[in-house]
């Protein structure tokens, strides 16, 4: 089996794709939901599917390295809609193992602040004519690792920040699992 472990900081719409997809995958499993928040929905839909879930304290995520303990095992560490960023000791210890889903064409619209509405906001006030998905890998630096997957959609002059934010979860609902699925099959080198 090739394990991941989903990190997810609020609602997890996407991380819910992600455990749906691959419950009953032959190779594949989600083993672990780890949250920053105690109240994130995450947590209850993990428990909902009987996958074990851990609470991250700001302190001990930063200053030491206790979680490795409890990563043991882990294939891939998958964040969906996760905001704290990855300390270097784990990218040290998950190279190319660390993967991010953002909901904007990278380079545009990345960087520290970019995420959420924040995104679709600027998006809009640039007047795009299209938006859509990167999965990348994650390095020490918000939304710079190398990309792996793009896809966008196109915008419509009358598409707000919401409407913008909907089509862009639907690309990200459609294409993060299987993207998952790819990149520890078929194209998956450690
Ligand atoms: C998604 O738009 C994702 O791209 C971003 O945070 C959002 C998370 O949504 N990084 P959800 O919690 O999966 O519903």
């Amino acid at each position: 089996m090739q394990r991941i472990a989903i990190f997810a900081s609020g609602t997890g719409s996407n991380a819910r794709k992600i455990v749906e997809h691959f419950k009953g995958h032959p190779s594949i499993e989600v083993n672990l939901v780890v949250s920053n928040k105690a109240t994130a929905p995450v947590l209850d839909m993990a428990a909902a599917h009987g996958i074990p879930t851990l609470v991250l304290k700001r302190s001990s995520f930063y200053e030491t390295e206790e979680l490795l303990a409890q990563l043991r095992g882990i294939d891939l560490i998958v964040l969906a809609g996760f905001l704290w960023l990855i300390p270097d000791y784990l990218v040290r210890h998950f190279p190319r193992k660390i993967v991010n889903i953002h909901p904007a064409l990278l380079p545009k619209y990345g960087g520290k602040g970019m995420y959420g509405k924040y995104v679709h906001q600027a998006v809009k006030a640039a007047g795009e004519a299209e938006s859509g998905i990167t999965i990348h890998y994650v390095n020490e630096h918000y939304d710079e690792g190398r990309v792996i997957f793009q896809e966008s959609c196109s915008l419509e002059p009358e598409d707000d920040a919401e409407a913008i934010a909907q089509k862009v979860l639907a690309l990200e609902h459609r294409h993060f699992a299987p993207v998952i699925e790819q990149l520890l099959t078929i194209n998956y080198r450690s």
